[in-house]
């Protein structure tokens, strides 16, 4: 059995003290004739008294030195509504203050590194969020320099560059709609406006709205085998609208021309529709997809770019799939193709 500390120098100090009592009863011993058996009585009621008491004095001590340390420790962790020890009072042993320090030491590790995470992403974000911006804004500001500086009377690039200002000025736009359009996701102030719909009906809306960007690529769009039957879904129609076009518009933009293919497939999960759309264009490296629904992250940038995209389709399709309380997975093979697969929850009959 292991001896608390307290216990070990109570012990100690006890049978320091029991010397000078020893040399005292045999005093007693040699002037009273007191008989041995009382006076050995006597020495060990002494020593375990004087344990129990010097062991008290020290707990009591220490307590009262570190109770306002644990208490300092103790209302932070209250302050934090997901604290375990919530309604605990000041625990009964020392090993169990040591235990709990060293718990909230962890804890608040834990959330510093967490801090620092926090930190980091929001300097990149805000890294990101200028440089996309100022990308067309210095373009717009080149076009219209060009174009005050006499560029306005020749008619070989007036027109073209009033109209490249036009594009960057809709960029921009889009940037700052989408961003809005993130942060109320992550703040939940956008309400989901949940209803009973069919989502066959509604894929077929979609593709139908990116036809021509297919067609323009001589790329087919298809589903996995033909659904007679409708499929209903309980979900905010107009999210899940956007979340199938950005899903299937990135399928054809990062699809190749003429042997492009794009297969939508609807699998039955119990309570959940499981819903694929899967292409054979480039496919994404195995080191980018686990960042791919990242705000501005693509992996090509300058081609992304180039094609118009603002590197934040995904990270909107990504916040749509979690309002939903559902998921979002993507699995890819270079060269082979991509699918992203999410769930929805079916409505009920
Ligand atoms: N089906 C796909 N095949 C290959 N790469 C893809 C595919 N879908 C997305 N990506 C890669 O993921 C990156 C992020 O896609 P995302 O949709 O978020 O941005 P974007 O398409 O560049 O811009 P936006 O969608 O805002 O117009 C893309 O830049 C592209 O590199
Ligand atoms: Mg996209």
């Amino acid at each position: 059995m292991k001896l608390k500390e307290s216990t070990l120098i109570a012990i100690k100090m006890s049978l320091i003290l029991s010397v000078v009592f020893l040399l005292s009863l045999l005093y007693f011993i040699m002037v009273y004739h007191i008989p041995l058996w009382l006076s050995f009585v006597f020495y060990i009621f002494f020593l375990l008294l004087s344990i129990w008491v010097i062991q008290n004095y020290i707990e009591r001590y220490i307590y009262s030195k570190i109770k306002l340390i644990y208490k300092f420790i103790h209302d932070h962790k209250v302050k934090k509504p997901s604290s375990k020890t919530n309604k605990k009072r000041f625990p009964v042993s020392l090993e169990s203050v040591h235990q709990e320090v060293l718990d909230w030491s962890k804890d608040y590790e834990s959330e510093i590194s967490q801090l620092k995470q926090l930190e980091k992403y929001r300097k990149e974000y805000i890294g990101n969020i200028s440089h996309e911006i100022k990308t067309p804004l210095f373009t717009i500001l080149g076009y219209v320099s060009t174009l005050s500086d006499g560029g306005l009377k020749d008619d070989s690039i007036n027109l073209k560059y009033l109209d490249r200002t036009e594009k960057n000025i809709n960029r921009l736009i889009r940037i700052v709609q989408e961003l809005e359009t993130i942060s109320q996701l992550e703040s939940g102030e956008l309400q989901l406006n949940k209803t009973v719909f069919n989502i066959i009906e509604l894929t077929n809306e979609v593709i139908e709205s990116l036809e021509i960007k297919a067609q323009e690529k001589n790329i087919s769009i298809f589903y996995s085998k033909s659904y007679d039957q409708a499929i209903y879904i309980f979900a905010d129609k107009n999210h899940i609208q956007r979340l199938l076009s950005n899903l299937i518009h990135n399928a054809i933009k990062y699809g190749y021309e003429n042997t492009g293919k794009v297969k939508i497939s609807f699998f039955d999960m119990d309570k959940n529709i499981l819903i694929e759309v899967t292409d054979n264009g480039p496919g994404i490296e195995k080191n980018n997809l686990p960042r791919i629904f990242e705000r501005f992250y693509r992996t090509d940038k300058a081609r992304s770019r180039e094609m118009g995209g603002t590197g934040l389709g995904l990270a909107i399709v990504k916040h749509i799939v979690e309002a939903h309380q559902q998921t979002i997975s993507a699995r890819s093979t270079l060269g082979i193709g991509t699918t992203f697969g999410f769930t929805l929850e079916k409505a009920k009959q």
